[in-house]
């Protein structure tokens, strides 16, 4: 009955107002720039055009960042022990999503533009899209805080450079921050106390 309520008024389980899921179409996994050209154009932009990215880009962008690539379940970034414990969050225009590899879709987590609190540097708001970067303790065994940080850290950093890449080869701006206002954007997409916000990346058309 509560789910029935929830569907008719739009709220989440958690009573927050949530918009519709996205399905996403198939990622494009061909063509591209050649490797060594890629490289030679990864770069952090501070410049981005408001243009939204189509439902295409976001697929592709998410795929090539930490998409499913073997029928095994296993990604195209590494993950320690194979955790895969890094989720993205996407920040929109429309709201805030996390990606399902498995599903292809973003699940509507909060139908409200907080994309302003994965930015505290005013450049990185016109960015149509912000992907936030959480890694899930929870599902990192049994070490010691430190050493699950420590591979958190480690995860990340080869999810963000996959979508460093993908920018580079698309012509897309793209920029790493660790400037992000974690608290309360951590209450809006309602983490649970042992999700970390590592790292924001900013996403778009380069400013012309
Ligand atoms: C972990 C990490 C955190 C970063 N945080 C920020 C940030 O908060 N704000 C920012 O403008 N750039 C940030 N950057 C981008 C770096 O400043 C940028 O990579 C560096 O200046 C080198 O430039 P390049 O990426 O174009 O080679 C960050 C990069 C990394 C890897």
């Amino acid at each position: 009955m509560k789910q029935l309520l929830c569907l008719l008024f739009g709220l989440g389980l958690a009573g927050r107002l949530v918009a519709q899921d996205i399905d996403l179409p198939a990622p494009q996994k061909t063509g591209g720039m050649p490797m060594m050209e890629a490289l030679a154009k990864r770069s952090t932009s501070r410049a981005f055009d408001s243009k939204d990215l189509s439902n295409q880009q976001l697929s592709s962008l998410l795929w090539a960042s930490f998409g499913i690539n073997r029928p095994d379940g296993r990604r195209t970034a590494p993950s320690a022990n194979n955790q895969q414990a890094t989720d993205i969050y996407v920040l929109l225009r429309g709201g805030a999503y996390v990606y399902d590899a498995k599903a292809n879709k973003l699940h509507s987590v909060l139908a409200e533009d907080v994309r302003s609190l994965g930015a505290t540097q005013a450049f990185a708001t016109n960015a149509p899209v912000t992907l936030i970067f959480v890694a899930d303790l929870s599902k990192m065994g049994n070490g010691s805080e430190d050493s699950k940080k420590n591979m958190a850290n480690i995860n990340v950093g080869y999810i963000s450079q996959n979508a460093y890449l993908f920018c580079a080869s698309e012509g897309l701006a793209t920029g790493a921050r660790a400037s992000v206002d974690r608290k309360p954007l951590g209450q809006k997409l309602n983490l649970r106390p042992e999700q970390l916000i590592i790292l924001a990346q900013s996403v778009g058309y380069p400013r012309p």
